[in-house]
């Protein structure tokens, strides 16, 4: 069976203070959460948290990772941080193609870019979370399944068998992200099933090992119908992640789910 991963992706949220202070509550309530090697729980915090938080979850159960990174490994790349510096600090993983840095955020990448990302992720040693989903305008057009299939080929050229260990897929469609709207279970059940399909025609049979996420307005209380989802593997969770009793809630949720 795939491993659960619950990802909190903190955005550009919470200073040092909050953030460790979040740390040991989720810590401390995850304490009296039955222990089960089935689940991983991580979080991404601001690349200025990284080495900080390295340090608070030490000896903890949360593992960590970074939000983005640019794909040379060193260089006149001012504002940049390669996957090396990244890996420096410890970090196990790396949110690549999160949907506001392919839509909202000035220099918009595209899949090329994040195409480069994942395999300097892959080189440095990190397992790159890769994100995909559809717009809305997308989905209302019945283009969902196109886009995803366009997005997981284009962005994993160069991904070879060897790397699938470490490789995470995570379905966020855009319109659910920040906005309440959850999709249904049925729906991103859907689109998780495509997505492994798409993964099966690329790495054959070790594509059932992947994890594949499912992040848009995760919440407690439905984290545990679409977790319960054949090929929904966990969440990659912004806004209720902030804060520890909604991931716990999460978790718990996730547990139940998977029994
Ligand atoms: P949200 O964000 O849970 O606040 O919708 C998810 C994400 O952007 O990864």
């Amino acid at each position: 069976m795939r491993r659960t991963l619950i990802v909190g992706n903190w955005k550009m949220n919470l200073d040092l203070q909050s953030a460790r202070q979040l740390l040991n509550e989720l810590c401390e309530g995850m304490e009296s959460i039955a222990a089960d090697d089935s689940l991983d729980v991580a979080v991404c915090p601001p690349h200025t948290l990284l080495f900080p938080i390295a340090k608070a979850t030490a000896d903890t159960p949360i593992h960590f990772g970074a939000q983005n990174l640019f794909h040379e490994p060193s260089g006149a790349f001012t504002g940049e941080i390669s996957a090396s510096m990244i890996a420096e600090t410890g970090a196990r993983y790396v949110i690549l193609g999160h949907s506001e840095r392919r839509h909202t955020i000035g220099h918009l990448e595209d899949d090329r870019m994040i195409n480069l990302k994942v395999r300097a992720a892959l080189a440095g040693g990190l397992t790159p979370i890769v994100c995909v989903g559809e717009t809305l305008a997308e989905r209302n057009t019945g283009e969902t399944p196109d886009v995803l299939t366009f997005q997981i080929a284009a962005d994993l050229v160069g991904v070879s068998q060897a790397d699938v260990a470490k490789l995470v897929i995570a379905y966020e469609p855009v319109w659910a992200i920040g906005t309440g709207k959850v999709a249904t279970a049925d729906q991103a059940q859907q689109a998780h099933e495509h997505i492994r399909t798409r993964l099966r025609d690329q790495f054959d049979s070790a594509a059932d090992t992947i994890p594949i996420l499912y992040g848009g307005s995760m919440k407690p209380d439905n984290a545990g119908e679409l977790i319960a989802q054949r090929d929904i593997d966990g969440g990659l969770i912004g806004g209720a992640s902030l804060k520890a009793e909604p991931l716990l809630g999460i978790i718990r949720a996730a547990l139940a789910a998977r029994g």
